[in-house]
């Protein structure tokens, strides 16, 4: 472990970030989560189950917040790279990571919480304009500063193309649309594999793997031939999504609405090439990963 990084996770008891520690540890690095002490102590059931899973992994905790300065910068001092992987609306917060790295003027990269499209590349709608815009004021003052980044644009397989109803299957827009689906494993394995990589200082790791760049019709195709039938396909024109957007009272549901619009109308994730200049693509750096291909995934709902 002597020449692997240390690395400290912000954020890596939720959602993206507990996949995130895994890789890490599984690929030998020391390992670390910031965690509050609230968390620890008044752990829910869910909770409890990951902080138990890191525990057996050896990951370190390290009692903080990532709104109490002290406590971060401590952290941060302990490390050589940093890893946030922070709720949606924490994102604005990461500025406080920032000043700790800047003033501890030890870590060798940060990967900020971004996890989704290219911030910078995607046309999305509100309530999800926000989070993208914070995302991406993150991302300038990252490079306002001197320290080296990384930043992982990715979609994972949590917000499905399809809704299924029975035999239904609703898909938003015409489903011609190329999107792209991770399993969380996958996403976590390229991130670490990224983290003391040269050739992806100061850019943007696009997980994009050949194999799961799809269609939502092709998707369907794909899932119809694994189950022997077809299914009724039921197409959601862009002014209903909106529509709904718009009429939701769940902000949640309007956020996922709002970023499925981006991927699967707009086709935020595959509607540009990536130029050298600012980016890289995780299977072409990586072609040791044996991913897990949309084929392969949709075979344990058969
Ligand atoms: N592309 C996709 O499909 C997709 C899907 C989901 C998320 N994302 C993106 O991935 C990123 C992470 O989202 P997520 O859903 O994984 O987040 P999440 O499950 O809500 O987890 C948030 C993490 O932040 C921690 N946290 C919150 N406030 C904190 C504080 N003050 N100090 C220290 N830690 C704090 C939480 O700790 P506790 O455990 O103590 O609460 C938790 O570990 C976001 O940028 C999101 O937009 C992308």
């Amino acid at each position: 472990m002597a020449d692997k990084s240390k690395i400290l996770l912000i954020g890596g008891t939720g959602y993206i970030g507990k996949f995130i520690v895994e890789a890490s540890i599984k690929e030998g690095h020391p390992t670390f989560v910031l965690v509050r002490e609230s968390t620890l102590s008044l752990s829910s059931p869910a909770k409890s189950i990951v902080i138990n899973n890191f525990n057996n992994l050896g990951v370190n905790f390290l009692i903080g917040d990532l709104l109490d300065h002290g406590s971060l910068l401590k952290a941060i001092k302990q490390v050589d790279v940093v890893i946030s992987s922070i709720a949606h609306d924490q994102v604005d917060n990461q500025v406080n990571i920032i000043a700790a790295i800047k003033e501890s003027g030890n870590i060798k990269r940060f990967i900020p919480s971004e996890f989704t499209n290219d911030v910078d590349r995607a046309h999305i709608v509100e309530p999800a304009t926000g989070l993208a815009a914070s995302k991406a004021k993150i991302r300038r003052a990252i490079e306002a500063s001197s320290i080296r980044s990384t930043a992982v644009t990715t979609t994972s397989n949590q917000p499905g193309a399809t809704a299924s109803h029975g035999d239904r299957l609703v898909i938003l827009g015409d489903g011609n649309v190329k999107v792209v689906f991770n399993k969380e494993e996958d996403i976590a394995t390229y991130t670490i594999k990224a983290v003391d990589d040269p050739r992806t200082v100061n850019k943007i790791l696009y997980i994009k793997p050949p194999a799961n760049i799809i269609s939502s019709n092709e998707l369907v195709s794909l899932w119809e031939k694994k189950i022997g039938k077809t299914i009724e396909r039921v197409y959601v024109p862009e002014e209903q999504i909106l529509k709904n957007i718009q009429e939701t009272s769940d902000f949640l549901r309007k956020l996922t609405l709002a970023i499925c619009h981006s991927w699967f109308v707009n086709g935020d994730q595959t509607n540009f090439e990536i130029e050298p200049s600012f980016g890289v693509e995780a299977s072409e750096l990586y072609p040791d990963v044996k991913y897990t291909t949309v084929d392969e995934y949709l075979n344990q709902f058969v």
